[in-house]
């Protein structure tokens, strides 16, 4: 049972969300943990005393007082917890939360807990979208807590937006992660630079040269990255991939000049750097003031070869472990092995347009690894299996 032997602190507060805590309830407990379930005395609005207890075969605390004179002590519950999950989390106890005001049960025992915090908030959308609300889940993510986003979707006022408290599913997904994580910190203490995604080259106001690239690779890169303890710059083109890894910071760019630049602002502080955005190789020499109209047959718009980035970053490099990929349609090892050399890399990854699956729009990916003296091949594997299989290499490449 993957939850075999843990102990789960679950805190309910008082939402319409907390209906959905039987389920998850039942789920833990199938699994194989201990499940001490706390309340906020407004919880008891929503759900019974009676329905949580018979699910965890525990008594329900709601406050300190037990009965004929015994009291519930916070420290005791605390300290039994190897995790404790806030969820729901109102806006109400994630502000006393993360300010220290301990006029309950919950936040008394919260505040006395040594182990992981999972928040999963539950509030209506203008509420989760307050500056208060945003200020305070970022200060819980600067504690260490991990907070576990609400869902867009149909909330208890009718409105329709982010708010909703993420699916029991969801919610046990990221604690069975953290207990099953054999991820080892092998990047700890260094900083990784990757670029990821496309670029767009205006033409005019509302056009532009681009490409296919998802910015999936370098996403599931950051991730794997942060996950095994580096702090991560992710400099990312147009890209609908999202990140709310806390290790990750996330910088949003458009052409490649601007990918340069932001490179070039944090390339000295990088340990690794990891090219896998698809930077195109040429902009338009003018971009037109207004948008340009139809009038001829014809339309000739001049390019000029825009900055390669990689090539500019192995030309600077001082400590970096660089990492270029090189995707390719012919000749795919002589030009993934000359761009390793041009480019003054450590490291290349190739994937070749020619095998199904692997390359740009995919959830796929099949690549070779070259380094000046090296070669390995791997398997088709989803895009966060190759980002592994890629920092083992960088891992045993550092360790040289
Ligand atoms: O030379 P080519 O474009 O094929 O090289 C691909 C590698 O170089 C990728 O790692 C890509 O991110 C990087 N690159 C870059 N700036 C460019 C073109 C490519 O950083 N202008």
């Amino acid at each position: 049972m993957s939850l075999s032997g843990k102990k789960i602190l679950i805190a309910v507060s008082g939402g319409i969300a907390a209906y959905k805590i039987h389920f998850l309830i039942r789920d833990f407990i199938k699994k194989g943990a201990e499940v001490q379930v706390i309340m906020t005395p407004d919880a008891e609005q929503f759900v019974t005393k009676l329905s949580i207890s018979t699910l965890s075969k525990k008594p329900v605390y709601t406050d300190f007082y037990g009965d004929n004179g015994t009291w519930n002590s916070h420290v005791e519950l605390a300290l039994w917890a190897d995790i404790m999950l806030v969820a729901p989390c109102t806006a109400n106890t994630l502000s006393k939360m993360v300010h220290g005001m301990c006029d309950n049960l919950v936040i008394a025992t919260y505040m006395s807990a040594k182990c992981p915090v999972f928040i999963a908030p539950a509030m209506d959308l203008d509420m989760y979208a307050h500056p208060s609300t945003k200020r305070n889940i970022e200060l819980a993510e600067s504690f260490g807590h991990v907070i576990i986003p609400a869902e867009n979707g149909e909330l208890a006022s009718g409105l329709i937006g982010q708010g909703r408290m993420s699916e029991p599913e969801t919610i046990a997904k990221a604690i069975e992660d953290f207990f099953n994580s054999d991820t080892k910190k092998t990047l700890e203490g260094k900083t990784v630079l990757i670029t990821a995604g496309p670029t767009y080259e205006a033409i005019d106001p509302v056009r532009f040269i681009g490409n296919h690239s998802s910015g999936k690779m370098g996403f599931s890169l950051a991730e794997e990255a942060s996950k095994r303890g580096a702090k991560v710059i992710l400099i990312s083109g147009p890209s609908s991939e999202k990140t709310d890894h806390k290790n990750i910071e996330l910088h949003k760019v458009t052409s490649a000049k601007e990918m340069l630049e932001k490179v070039f602002e944090f390339y000295d502080k990088a340990d690794i750097g990891i090219a896998s955005a698809a930077v195109a190789d040429y902009a338009p020499k003018e971009v037109a003031k207004e948008k340009i109209k139809k009038n001829d047959d014809h339309l000739t718009i001049e390019l000029v070869k825009n900055p390669d980035i990689l090539k500019t970053m192995g030309e600077k490099k001082t400590h970096q472990f660089l990492v270029g990929f090189a995707l390719e349609t012919q000749n795919e090892e002589e030009n993934a092995k000359a761009k390793l050399e041009k480019k003054n890399l450590n490291m290349i990854v190739l994937n070749s347009l020619r095998d199904e699956g692997a390359g740009f729009k995919n959830e796929t990916n099949k690549i070779k690894i070259f380094t000046p003296t090296e070669k390995k091949e791997f398997e088709l594997k989803s895009k966060d299996e190759v980002a592994k299989d890629i920092l083992d290499f960088v891992d045993t490449q550092l360790l040289k």
